[in-house]
């Protein structure tokens, strides 16, 4: 069965009218076109609003209506089917304005046309049919984020207030094999918990919605504050956790609680990730700006998985611990941070020696 494509062409002129429709109707394209035309834009965008078509070709000088003025009423009526403009000879400007005015493509009038009207509908068809689906997709994931963000956690907070109540032993005595089951039930009740914020932070700075207090900072302050923190995680392992900061780095305009993220984000997997040996924060002056590293003895990371490292979910079946802990998100969200700052974050690894995650702040 042949594809039947009906195309509405809105132009003044009854020569080119006549020609579209004989170029349209001859067209070696496996697509049978059905061609209407009118004259004007009020006559066009009327037949266009009785939803017959599924592509309109507009001429941009109408005797009712001119230019960019004809692309955003083309647009609007037409609402989900494709809008191609016509311009006059040479003036892709006006193509490129039209499309970010919402129509799909352009077509410069001349000689050229006859040839390329046909594929350029059906290429401007399949076009609006993605756009269409990417946008629905996307408003299927905002609603998936607003449900996150409201239904979820709601009920997660009652679970987790109910698994206290009873572990605390307020509602009767519980025993001890009760007692490893709550805690099991807990600890998958916070590893939810985690994932969603990861989840929400991540779209939250991944849709520019985050707001970053960019200022004049000092990046040894920070490194000295995660120390401190993570210090005790790192003596319980037994680990030689320490810091090597540059002294008299200049201060640099970054967000504090954005790269404090990121540098307990990578202290926390070099904790995770090592069993014995070292791991060290360092402060580095660069060429234009500033760089840290965390090094660590750990289990390193192959060459093949190095590329993956940055990516949503990127947890690296080699490396996998049984973790429960881990969201796999870390990494993610610390790249986005850092290039909203305009930085860099890599990796470099030996496996079995160990790993440097290396970033860079621009001054
Ligand atoms: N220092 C490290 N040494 C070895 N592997 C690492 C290290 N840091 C990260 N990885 C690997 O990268 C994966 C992704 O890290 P991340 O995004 O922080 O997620 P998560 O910590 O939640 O697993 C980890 O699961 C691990 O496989
Ligand atoms: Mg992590």
């Amino acid at each position: 069965m042949t594809l039947k494509i009906r195309v509405l062409v809105v132009d003044d002129d009854e020569v080119d009218c006549l020609s579209a429709k004989r170029t349209l109707t001859n067209s070696p394209l496996p697509v049978k076109f059905e061609i209407e035309t009118a004259g004007t834009m009020a006559k066009g965008v009327d037949k266009l609003k009785k939803g017959r078509f599924d592509v309109a070709v507009f001429d941009l000088g109408l005797p009712d209506s001119n230019g960019l003025e004809t692309v955003k009423g083309a647009v609007s009526a037409a609402g989900k089917i494709p809008v191609v403009v016509l311009t006059g000879w040479a003036d892709d400007r006006t193509g490129i304005s039209a499309i970010d005015l919402g129509a799909t493509d352009y077509l410069v009038k001349g000689p050229a046309i006859e040839n390329m009207l046909g594929r350029t509908l059906l290429y401007a068809l399949e076009r609006k049919k993605v756009e269409l689906k990417l946008k629905e997709a996307l408003a299927a994931k905002a609603d998936l984020v607003n449900i996150v963000s409201h239904d979820l956690r709601i009920p997660l907070t009652a679970i987790k207030e109910g698994i206290d109540i009873v572990g605390s032993g307020e509602a009767g005595a519980v025993n001890a094999e009760q007692k490893e089951f709550l805690d099991l039930a807990k600890r998958n009740v916070e590893r939810l918990t985690r994932l969603i914020t990861d989840f929400l932070d991540f779209e939250k700075i991944d849709a520019d919605k985050q707001q970053f207090n960019i200022q004049a900072n000092n990046i040894n302050e920070l490194a000295m504050d995660v120390y401190k923190t993570m210090g005790p995680v790192a003596k319980q392992k037994g680990l030689d956790f320490r810091v090597e900061l540059e002294e008299g780095l200049p201060k640099t305009e970054f967000d504090y609680d954005g790269i404090t993220r990121v540098v307990t984000n990578l202290v926390s997997n070099a904790l995770k990730f090592t069993a014995s040996g070292s791991i060290v924060i360092r402060t580095r002056k660069g060429e234009n700006g500033i760089k840290v590293a965390i090094s660590d003895t750990g289990c390193g990371i192959s060459k093949n998985d190095l590329g993956d490292l940055f990516k949503k979910y990127g947890q690296i079946k080699s490396t996998k611990v049984k973790d429960i802990e881990g969201t796999g998100l870390g990494l993610a969200i610390s790249k986005l941070i850092i290039e909203h700052h305009k930085g860099k974050i890599w990796a470099e690894s030996e496996p079995g020696k160990g790993t440097t995650f290396y970033f860079y702040l621009p001054s």
